[in-house]
């Protein structure tokens, strides 16, 4: 069975900054972030909340961002992926620089703008080297044939914005807030105002936020992947952390269509394929909650302005203001199986469990490749605008399943876009390198190129051939 892709597909890998940028140099190495903090914390490490890794071992792109660049153009792809580190270009406060704030009828910020004066304290402020640095990679990226797709915020916040530890030990009783303090939407909003002033012209496609949904549930809830900053356990944070993100969404997405009106600009979700574990009806009531919370909540209200207060799937409030979304980005790893704790609530009230995997990556996450087509018609049909695959990939040390991974999730794809004309414009797999996973450290191995880490040099997995073959020819072929 072969598939082709449209001809103006978009073929990409992706990076990000936190996770690839440290090693190679002392300059590479930035540490005013929380995520820094927290994975050299001791405390935080014997509770078992980061791996022993520390992330300025790691690839060192900030200054073999050349080399990496070429192996991706090398793929047969046409675009890449990568971030920029918020508070490596500004490592200082920006929190004075003067703005005019706007609030919908909920008191919700849905505008935030630097007029000439703000606009010249913040250029003021940013650090010339990271912002020359950065624009020099997107002009090679370009140099080597690469489209340049720029996520503005993959994760790390500045540490004058989020003092992960002091949060996690007072219950967010003390301490900068990060993403639970309305403040973080108006900073986030004045980067974004500078970054498309500054980073326009070399951009090609604009994510104001990765994952917004993870970075709520796994700094606020729970994750059998591994927490995040700041760890804390409380259901009603997860929903105020996600309002705030989709505000902080909808001031960047306004922001970057004012200084470059014809790119597109959107927000990227990670939505696994939520199965029912039998077919009975709770368990399908389970799954489709477990969607709806992870997903749909908040699409719902950074798209549509619909705020569910108390979680029961119809919206209790419409906010207005929000910016919309000119496209969705899915990050599509694995199908999670559910099944319902009671028969009395219908699965509703997180009373759930999570089955483990049966196709299993190095990560436990379950490998189920037509998953991917039914996670792009279940957001398609509902939000109706374009879709890009912003990250698909696994964890796969021995590249032992990568290849089969990868043939079989673009399989679904293709036959997706092919069968029902779903408006899938790219791909990009996840993840070029091997980088540093997060809360997991250097042990879970998701790049096309493996690196030794005491050398850092990079060596092209047989499965990085099988995708450049697809890359190259825009079709696939699966028995
Ligand atoms: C996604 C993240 C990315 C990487 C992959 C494995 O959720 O966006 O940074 O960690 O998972």
């Amino acid at each position: 069975m072969k598939v082709k892709f449209p001809r103006d597909f978009v073929w990409g890998t992706a990076i990000s900054a936190f996770q690839t940028e440290m090693g190679s140099s002392e300059e590479s190495i930035f540490r005013g972030t929380d995520w820094f903090q927290w994975t050299h914390s001791d405390q935080i490490r014997k509770e078992g909340l980061v791996s022993a890794d520390r992330p300025e071992h790691g690839d060192g792109f900030w200054d073999l961002y050349k080399e990496d660049m070429l192996n991706a153009a090398s793929l047969g792809t046409n675009s890449i992926r990568i971030s920029i580190e918020w508070a490596r270009i500004f490592p200082l406060t920006t929190e004075q620089v003067e703005c005019i704030v706007t609030r919908n009828q909920a008191g919700g910020i849905v505008g935030v703008v630097m007029m000439e004066k703000g606009m010249s304290e913040i250029e003021k402020l940013a650090n010339q080297v990271a912002v020359k640095h950065y624009l020099e990679m997107m002009d090679h990226a370009k140099r080597v044939g690469l489209s340049v797709f720029l996520t503005l915020y993959h994760w790390p916040l500045p540490l004058w914005l989020h003092d992960p530890v002091e949060v996690h030990n007072s219950n967010a009783e003390s301490g900068k807030k990060g993403w639970l303090d309305e403040q973080t939407v108006i900073e986030f909003g004045k980067f974004a105002q500078f970054a498309a002033k500054t980073f326009g012209k070399a951009v090609d496609i604009w994510e104001t936020i990765n994952e917004p949904e993870v970075i709520a549930i796994n700094g606020y809830y729970s994750a059998p992947s591994g927490r995040f900053p700041p760890a804390l356990d409380n259901p009603a944070l997860v929903f105020e952390v996600e309002r705030n993100l989709a505000y902080a969404h909808t001031v960047a997405y306004k922001n970057i269509k004012i200084a470059c009106p014809s790119s597109p600009v959107g927000i990227g979700c990670a939505p696994p394929c939520f199965s029912p574990a039998s077919d009975n009806v709770y368990d399908s009531n389970a799954a489709e909650y477990a969607r709806y919370l992870n997903n749909e909540w908040f699409l719902n209200a950074a798209l549509s302005g619909l705020l569910d207060q108390d979680l029961d799937e119809v919206a209790d409030q419409r906010i207005d203001g929000m910016s919309g979304s000119d496209f969705i980005g899915i990050d599509y790893y694995q199908r999670v199986r559910v099944s319902s704790k009671s028969e009395q609530n219908h699965g509703k009230n997180l009373n759930f469990d999570i089955l483990p995997c049966i196709d299993c990556t190095d990560f436990q996450w379950d490998i189920f490749p037509e998953g991917i087509s039914q996670v792009v018609r279940w957001i398609f049909h509902k939000y109706r605008i374009p879709i890009y695959i912003l990250e698909n990939g696994i964890a796969d040390s021995s590249d032992f399943k990568r290849s089969r991974f990868i043939q079989e999730h673009l399989f679904w794809l293709g036959k997706t876009i092919q069968d029902e004309e779903i408006p899938v414009k790219g791909y990009y797999h996840w993840s070029l390198v091997d980088n540093f996973e997060w809360a997991k450290g250097f042990s879970m191995r998701f790049g096309l190129f493996e690196v030794d880490y005491s050398t850092r040099e990079r060596k092209k997995r047989q499965s990085a051939t099988i995708f450049e073959g697809i890359c190259r020819s825009g079709e696939v072929e699966v028995s």
